[in-house]
C-alpha cells in the first residue's frame, strides 16, 4: 500500500488538528456518532468476512451518514481524500481490474477483511494514533454499512494506458549508458 511517511502523516495530521477540529485531536479524543442499524437485518456476533449489505440500498444510506459523521474528517468529504488519510474510494482498486472471477472475489473478501480490521483496531504507528479504533463504538453492520456507501463511489482504474509494455526496460538502458559514459 503506498502511504506517506509517518512524519509527513504527522505533519498533516497536526495540520488538520490545528484547522479542523482542534479539541477533539490534541486530546486524542475522538468524539464518534453513533449509528442506527435497526432498519438492517441484524448480523450477530460474529464479523463476516465479506460485507453481507454490498449494494443494499438500505445499508448505503446508512453507510452514508455512517462515514460523513465518522470518517470524512480525516478520509475526506464523500471520501474524496486531501491527502491526510488513504483515499478509501480507491481501497478495492486493485480487485476491479482481476479478470479472474475467482480471483477478483478472493480480493475483494480480502480487502473486506482488511476494511473491517482496520476500522475495529484504527491505525497507529510507532506508538501514535493516526486513526482511532471504531471497535465498541460502531457495530459490524455500521462497519459495513460504510463499506457498502463506499463501493458506490469506486474509481475505475484506467484501463489501456496503464499497459505501457516494457515501461522498467528504459531507465534500465539509459543508466547503463550514462555510467559507460562516465567511465
Ligand atoms: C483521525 C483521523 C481518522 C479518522 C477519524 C478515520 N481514519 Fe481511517 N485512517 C486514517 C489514517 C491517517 C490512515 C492511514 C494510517 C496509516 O497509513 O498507517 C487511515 C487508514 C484507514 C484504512 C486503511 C486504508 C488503507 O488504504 O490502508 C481504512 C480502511 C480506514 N482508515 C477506514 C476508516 C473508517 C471506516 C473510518 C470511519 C469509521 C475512519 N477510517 C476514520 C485516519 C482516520
Amino acid at each position: 500500500m503506498k502511504t506517506a511517511s509517518p512524519q509527513l502523516i504527522a505533519r498533516l495530521l497536526l495540520t488538520a488538528s490545528c484547522a479542523i477540529s482542534p479539541m477533539v485531536f490534541a486530546h486524542g479524543d475522538v468524539t464518534p456518532q453513533a449509528v442506527d442499524t435497526k432498519t438492517l437485518p441484524s448480523l450477530g456476533e460474529q464479523w463476516r468476512e465479506e460485507n453481507p449489505y454490498r449494494g443494499s440500498n438500505e445499508a448505503i444510506r446508512i453507510g452514508t451518514s455512517a462515514f460523513a459523521q465518522n470518517c470524512a474528517r480525516c478520509h475526506g468529504l464523500q471520501a474524496v481524500s486531501g491527502g491526510i488519510a488513504p483515499d478509501l474510494r480507491q481501497i478495492d482498486r486493485d480487485c476491479l481490474t482481476q479478470k479472474d472471477e475467482t480471483k477478483k472475489q478472493a480480493c475483494f473478501k480480502e480487502i473486506d477483511n482488511y476494511f473491517t480490521l482496520s476500522a475495529k483496531r484504527g491505525k497507529t504507528r510507532n506508538g501514535a494514533v493516526y486513526m482511532p479504533p471504531f471497535e465498541g463504538i460502531l457495530n459490524q453492520e455500521a462497519i459495513w454499512s460504510i463499506k457498502a456507501y463506499l463501493e458506490t463511489l469506486r474509481v475505475m482504474p484506467a484501463m489501456p494506458a496503464m499497459a505501457a509494455p516494457q515501461s522498467s526496460a528504459k531507465p534500465a538502458i539509459a543508466e547503463k549508458t550514462s555510467s559507460k559514459k562516465k567511465l
